[in-house]
């Protein structure tokens, strides 16, 4: 077989866009460059890659396998340059972080903060959900990951660095607001403002309910952290968040914290990769660099006493 790197890394944006035009603006190539170089690698494997059937690209059992060993070729490549990177003592180099939608405003603020002090660095942070995270985990998809617990089953690195304690919120008008000793049992009634499935607030809370038996009442299911209290200060139920995202709101008045039994939930956050994996100098110099600031970048506590 003589194909060549450039053909797998064609090929390799064609299978993951499953669309030859957008492979092409990804690699800022023309269609007909892109169309070409596949053809050419179908030839020297000897197979079909991509079947095409109405308008949708799938890739064939060839194309799946070529895309497997493709994936590992190029990871095992970046690796070696950053392997040669560190070798020569350069801390300048890509750095993909990903992290949790509750994580997502102070960890802005540290990829801002560490983009400050090593410049030549290239950084890039996705925000996803706790479901996402594992999933990127699992397929090497990311150098590092803040979230809220390690995985199961997974063997990683974690490092916690910062607690982040999930709280009952309500607008202030709700009839509980003020109480100072709320029973689980008196929440059953209560609608519920749920994140999505996926989402690690949703799962420590769901867990929190089921330990007592109380089935939550769930009223609506949002995507992110901003709806959800946007919701709530609106008065159409309670939400559990992390205590951090609602700084702001607490001071102004447009939410309370409830004083809920086996509330606030201590969690943590953590500073995650697969074991194994060879930390880059720059994701190194970032790990550092969280487990010694992270505290002066998160909004001031909102805990109540
Ligand atoms: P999430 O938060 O709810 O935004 O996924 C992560 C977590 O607390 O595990």
């Amino acid at each position: 077989m003589h194909f060549t790197l450039r053909q797998l890394v064609i090929f390799q944006a064609v299978a993951e866009n499953l669309s030859f035009t957008r492979a092409a603006e990804a690699l800022h190539l023309s269609q007909p460059a892109v169309s070409m170089q596949i053809r050419q690698l179908e030839d020297h494997v000897e197979l079909p890659l991509f079947e095409q059937l109405g308008r949708k690209v799938y890739l064939t059992e060839a194309g799946r396998e070529l895309y497997d060993y493709s994936r590992r070729i190029t990871d095992q490549l970046r690796e070696l340059e950053e392997v040669l990177n560190a070798l020569k003592g350069v801390t300048a180099g890509s750095l993909r972080v990903s992290v949790a939608t509750t994580a997502n405003e102070f960890s802005a603020r540290m990829l801002a903060g560490f983009g400050q002090q090593h410049p030549g660095s290239a950084l890039s942070l996705d925000v996803t959900n706790r479901a996402m995270l594992i999933h990127q985990l699992n397929a090497n998809e990311c150098d590092l990951v803040i979230m809220g617990r390690p995985p199961d089953g997974l063997d990683v690195v974690a490092r916690p660095f910062l607690e982040n304690p999930l709280v009952v919120i309500a607008a202030p008008t709700h009839p509980l607001a003020g109480n100072t000793e709320i029973a689980l049992t008196q929440l059953a009634s209560e609608p519920f403002v749920l994140r999505e499935p996926g989402s690690g607030t949703r799962g420590a809370m769901e867990r929190v309910f089921a330990a007592q038996g109380i089935a939550i009442n769930r009223r609506m299911e949002l995507g992110n952290n901003e709806a959800v209290k946007q919701v709530v200060s609106a008065g159409l139920g309670l939400a559990v968040v992390s205590a951090h995202t609602v700084v702001q709101e607490l001071e102004t008045g447009r939410l309370v914290i409830l004083q809920a039994e086996d509330f606030p939930i201590l969690r943590e956050w953590y500073l995650v990769h697969r074991r194994g994996k060879r930390l880059s100098p720059v994701a190194q110099a970032f790990c550092e660099f969280v487990l010694k600031n992270a505290e002066t970048f998160r909004a001031t506590s909102a805990l109540p006493d």
